[in-house]
């Protein structure tokens, strides 16, 4: 796939550049460019273009303002010391977002697709990737309906786009422990259903439940598996991790409404290199909140491209509250967070071909 790249100038000055990269937030601000690519029914896939990043003319008979047929994904771009710029496991993102798009009856795009948007975003903005600390560039590629109709079935018309923002922490408070409140009655995706698919629906369905949490004066909120209301799924956007005393590192089991995580992915494999013991399987939050008040749990956080590792310091719910160790940030967990956020910067080696230079 060849982009065809932007015509039109940068609609940002550079003093205003310079002035968001110094302090980004999180999905505050867009660059000047995106990537797209129109898919109709019997013809496919056009070729690429990079297009000045601005509003979408979308009739008010989209599909997807109607039935939610709409996929993303999230990645980042990171500047090296040396200017060169790199991203994570993009081949793990294609994957998925071609499982995302089989889920919610959308065209699958192909790994080398996906990654030449990622490319023509990221030469066409080059300029917005931020060098040093622990910033990035944060990528969203996104697919969704976009045909004038209003019957119930796959749309004919469907749009792929990359746009780019840049990126500081996610969380507001930076990285910080966070307060987690256990869902006492929603569930975030239930069997069947679209939990495993990274798609807006599964996030809207998080938005009330984040809410109350909020509420609460938690910082995020824990949905448990809609069946039994026993077992961790995950937060609103980020896989969970529990560490106990005996060097087991845990995270829920992919059931099929968890969404498989790139981070979560990698800190299972990168655990053992670090003396610890990396199991998938289910957990039950009462068991958990025994382990916690014993001190059987040492550490536990969340994980995503996004939110990168960060420490989770008490769950609350209606029943309590449960600090995990001593409520700061584990010590394990911050190791972690160092050596994931080194590789992705260039500052350790790459032994397993996982970074991608755009
Ligand atoms: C990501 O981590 O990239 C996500 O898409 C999650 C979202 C909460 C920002």
């Amino acid at each position: 796939m060849t982009y065809t790249p932007p015509t039109a100038p940068r609609r940002t000055s550079d003093e205003r550049r310079a002035e968001i990269l110094a302090a980004p937030g999180f999905g505050n601000h867009f660059t000047d460019y995106m990537a797209h690519q129109r898919w109709t029914v019997g013809e496919g896939w056009s070729s690429g273009e990079v297009l000045p990043y601005g509003p979408l003319n979308i009739e008010p008979a989209s599909a997807v303002l109607h039935y939610a047929q709409e996929i993303f994904e999230g990645l980042k771009a990171f500047r090296h010391a040396d200017g060169s710029v790199w991203t994570f496991r993009p081949d793990m993102n294609a994957l998925r977002f071609q499982r995302s798009a089989e889920r919610l009856a959308l065209p699958p795009l192909s790994t080398e697709d996906f990654i030449a948007s990622l490319e023509a975003v990221v030469q066409a903005d080059e300029p917005w990737v931020p060098g040093g600390g622990e910033k990035s560039l944060y990528l969203r590629p996104f697919m969704f309906a976009n045909e004038n109709f209003l019957g119930v079935r796959a749309s004919h018309t469907v749009d792929f786009y990359t746009i780019a923002s840049p990126a500081g922490d996610y969380f507001p408070r930076g990285v910080q422990p966070l307060t987690v409140w256990i869902s006492p009655d929603y569930a975030r995706a239930g069997r069947g259903g679209t939990g495993f698919a990274k798609c807006g629906g599964n996030y809207a369905s998080s938005l009330e439940g984040k809410n109350s949490a909020v509420g609460q004066g938690a910082d995020e909120v824990m949905f448990l598996d809609s069946e039994t209301h026993t077992f961790i799924d995950e937060l609103s956007g980020m896989n969970v991790f529990v560490l106990h005393s005996d060097g087991r590192l845990v995270t829920p089991q992919l059931t099929g409404s968890i969404l498989p995580g790139v981070t979560r992915d990698s800190i299972l494999e990168l655990a053992p290199d670090h003396g610890l013991t990396p199991v998938e399987e289910r957990i039950d939050i009462h068991r958990l909140a025994e382990d916690i008040a014993s001190g059987e749990v040492l550490e536990m956080f969340a994980a995503g491209t996004a939110a990168v590792i960060n420490p989770i310091g008490k769950l609350a719910s209606e029943q309590g509250e449960w600090t995990i160790g001593d409520g700061g940030s584990g010590e394990t967990t911050m190791a972690l967070r160092r050596i994931l956020t080194d590789l992705q910067y260039g500052r350790i080696a790459d032994d397993r071909g996982w970074m991608h230079r755009l």
